[in-house]
């Protein structure tokens, strides 16, 4: 029997066309739009948390001050509730009710201290005064009164929003709530 050798091609003309170039081309797209995928599906997982952010606890959250029998009777006696977790003091703003402060001064920023004995907030950094009880502005350098936050009373406890932390011109008594 008679051996036919195979033809070998003798030019690039002559070749097979394969299908190699369209096979990297799916290849390629493959992976870019993997990457895209990747990278949008990231960023929408950041916005989302950015949004909704997880943290539960402390100053930003709201914060359960303590029951609303006991705080009465401390705002009476000592004239102040101290809330280091919710960066706020509670004051007796006016009969049977309260309001919750922030304690960070109006003027630069410092941490004010609870009242003292002269009723007032005297802030140490530079001698702006408070209100003791109602956080209102006595005296400057400090332009507005000390922030207020919103206080809901729930199951018997004095719960406090200290993510609304809102500015104001003067104290109003809607500003506070009733405690009975
Ligand atoms: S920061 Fe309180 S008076 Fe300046």
């Amino acid at each position: 029997m008679m051996h036919v050798p195979a033809q070998i091609p003798q030019s690039r003309a002559q070749l097979p066309i394969l299908d190699h170039t369209t096979t990297r081309r799916k290849f390629t797209r493959y992976v870019l739009f993997s990457l895209l995928g990747a990278f949008v599906a990231t960023s929408a997982v950041a916005t989302v948390r950015s949004l909704y952010p997880t943290k539960v606890k402390g100053f930003g959250a709201r914060v359960i001050a303590g029951s609303v029998a006991e705080i009465a009777t401390t705002l009476r006696t000592q004239r102040y509730v101290r809330n280091d977790e919710g960066h706020f003091y509670l004051l007796p703003a006016a009969q049977g009710a309260a309001i919750a402060v922030y304690w960070k001064c109006k003027h630069l920023g410092c941490t004010v201290p609870p009242p003292g004995a002269n009723g007032r907030i005297e802030c140490g950094c530079h001698d702006s005064w408070y209100d003791g009880a109602t956080g209102a502005l006595l005296k400057g350098p400090a332009t507005h009164p000390l922030d207020f936050m919103p206080i809901t009373i729930e199951n018997g406890n004095l719960v406090v929003d200290t993510s609304k932390v809102t500015t104001r011109e003067a104290y109003e008594p809607t500003q506070a709530t009733p405690l009975g």
